[in-house]
């Protein structure tokens, strides 16, 4: 009897639990939205590699989710093959770096140098900006992804056409200014939290100043331009500019100082490939066989005097002389192989002859015109990278732990290596003040500190957690393309949710400034208030005693 009721009570029991069960069948939660068809045109006036790499490597997300992605660039980048979706349309010929970065070698490059980029902008900002509106015409394109460095051709074809146009740029510092940063191109530190007052006032008080001096009569020129052509007139973009409700930044907290950002700036940063070229044969057989191996490569654009190539040189073979290195791997863009003395006199006397080891004759140096940057740096015997702190440069480094050696020669970089130096993964150098053994010093620091090695650690970490952004940077693309198409266009309320309200507030509003000068005048004239009545009460006091005396 208890045996049956105990069988009638557990079958109700399982009864009861197959119930449970069969409410909770899961059903996949959907994150789809709705695709249809788009354009988006990518454009930078500066162009090259540094510019269009991180740009195309978040577009080609977007081309793999059926947008179509045209780029308009000077000179003929070459996304045929390595970005086979994306379409190019040129803006003619490439920029001449080499005529451009003559100038640099022989002095500092600070923020009067940087204007020769908008002076060229302004030469064919008539010719590229009707390039920009036919374009975009003919290719109904949906939204603008603009480099914002001297590009306000971008910016402006889409705020003509009233498109929603998207800012992309690797300087966080540049984007979103903040009172307690700088940047050597303004001559101060990266960080301006233990500066003296002096230096502080130097570089807030002057800075409006300095910016204002070197941009003001190109941005006349181009207002003049604009009004030709009837474009709105407004201000020079440089890293940012009230026509771009919207940016992405190359960037990551780790590598550049941290700081607070404004809602419509978003760090996506440090865009990555999903493939680079592998190691040629030569060049694995080299990278298998030395085990302590300094990658050199200073980008495709910068060189340096023949005094500075022959102390590197020098540096190299002597710190391999000296076992603290066994190999060299180094990037030499062919023209610069002239750029050498013939012999080269090593600290012990010895003479060494360069052109066997330009001619790739050396058994521990192998000069590559073909570099493949990210593979050599991945390769486990790369033990450190002398570089001139690009961004590009230093975020690979970044990624795969390698440590620094920074040559800076202009534009980001000097800011980029004093970042890098102050996150503990590297040393700078002074193209000025280039010395072998300190070269050598550095070498063999950046190889045995233990400090140094777990900073690469650390932050090759937090490169590779970052890297996965470009994806949220495609999608935040993806938002502002569909959210333009459902108001149709874009109007003053466009993109309310991401704009914070400081940018349509004046300065006074936006720091309360007026509110602080009422509570300050408040105080004041109750302090005067007080003031006043107790010499007015001491006055009477002093009367009246005086008086007393006199009746006494
Ligand atoms: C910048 O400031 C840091 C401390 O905040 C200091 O260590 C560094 O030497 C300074 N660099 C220059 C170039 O003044
Ligand atoms: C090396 O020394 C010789 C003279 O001993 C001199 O002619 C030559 O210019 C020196 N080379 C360099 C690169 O300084
Ligand atoms: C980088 O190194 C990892 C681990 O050694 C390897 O799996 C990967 O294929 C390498 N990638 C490149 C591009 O060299």
């Amino acid at each position: 009897m208890i045996k049956k009721n105990f069988i009638v009570l557990l079958s109700i029991l399982i009864l009861f639990l197959n119930q449970i069960y069969a409410t909770y069948d899961y059903v996949p939660r959907s994150a789809d939205i709705d695709r249809s068809p788009k354009n988006i045109l990518v454009g930078s006036f500066i162009g090259g590699r540094s510019h269009l790499k991180p740009m195309l490597d978040i577009t080609t997300i977007l081309s793999e989710r059926g947008y179509n992605v045209i780029l308009l660039t000077k000179g003929n980048y070459t996304p045929s093959s390595e970005y086979p979706t994306v379409k190019q349309i040129s803006l003619g010929p490439a920029l001449n770096y080499k005529e451009l970065m003559k100038s640099h070698i022989h002095k500092d490059v600070d923020f009067n140098g940087m204007m020769k980029f908008v002076k060229l902008s302004l030469e064919s900002y008539r010719e590229n900006y009707e390039k920009y509106i036919n374009i975009a015409k003919d290719n109904n394109i949906d939204l603008f992804f603009c480099d914002t460095l001297v590009n306000d051709v971008c910016l402006d074809a889409a705020h003509t056409l009233k498109k929603p146009v998207i800012g992309f740029s690797s300087s966080i510092y540049f984007t979103a200014p903040v009172s307690y940063k700088s940047d050597p191109l303004y001559g101060c530190n990266i960080s301006l939290e233990n500066e003296p007052f002096l230096k502080r006032f130097k570089c807030i008080a002057m800075h409006p100043f300095q910016v204002y001096f070197a941009a003001h009569s190109f941005i006349d020129q181009l207002n003049d331009i604009r009004k030709k052509i009837n474009v709105e007139p407004g201000l020079i973009a440089l890293g940012n500019s009230p026509r771009i409700p919207f940016y992405l930044v190359d960037g990551f907290f780790g590598f550049v100082l941290p700081q607070s950002l404004p809602s419509n700036v978003q760090e996506i940063g440090p865009v990555l490939s999903d493939d680079y070229p592998p190691l040629t044969p030569e060049l694995s057989n080299f990278m298998n066989t030395h085990k302590r191996v300094l990658y050199v490569a200073f980008g495709t654009h910068f060189f340096t005097t023949t005094e500075n190539n022959n102390k590197l040189l020098q540096s190299f073979i002597e710190a391999i002389n000296k076992n603290i290195i066994d190999g060299v791997v180094w990037a030499l863009v062919e023209t610069s192989k002239d750029s050498y003395s013939s012999t080269l006199n090593l600290t012990d006397g010895t003479q060494v002859q360069t052109s066997p080891i330009l001619n790739n004759e050396h058994p521990h140096i192998h000069i590559a015109a073909f570099a493949p940057q990210f593979s050599i740096l991945n390769h486990t015997n790369t033990k450190l990278f002398f570089s001139h702190g690009g961004a590009g440069s230093s975020h690979e480094s970044l990624y795969t732990g390698t440590p620094m050696l920074i040559l800076p020669f202009g534009s980001d970089q000097m800011g980029n290596a004093d970042k890098l130096k102050s996150a503990g993964v590297a040393l700078t150098l002074y193209k000025f003040t280039l010395d072998v053994n300190d070269i050598i010093n550095k070498i063999d620091f950046l190889l045995r500190d233990e400090n140094v090695k777990k900073n690469s650690k650390r932050i090759e970490i937090l490169s590779k957690i970052n890297s996965k952004r470009k994806y949220r940077a495609a999608d935040l693309i993806e938002y502002i393309l569909h959210s333009s198409s459902i108001y149709e266009g874009i109007d003053k309320e466009f993109l309310k949710e991401w704009i914070p309200a400081e940018s349509r507030m004046g300065f006074i509003k936006k720091y309360n400034y007026d509110v602080y000068g009422a509570l300050l005048s408040i105080i004041l004239g109750f302090i005067g208030g007080i003031l006043w009545v107790t010499f007015k009460l001491i006055g009477f006091i002093i009367a009246s005693s005086n008086q007393k005396q006199k009746y006494e």
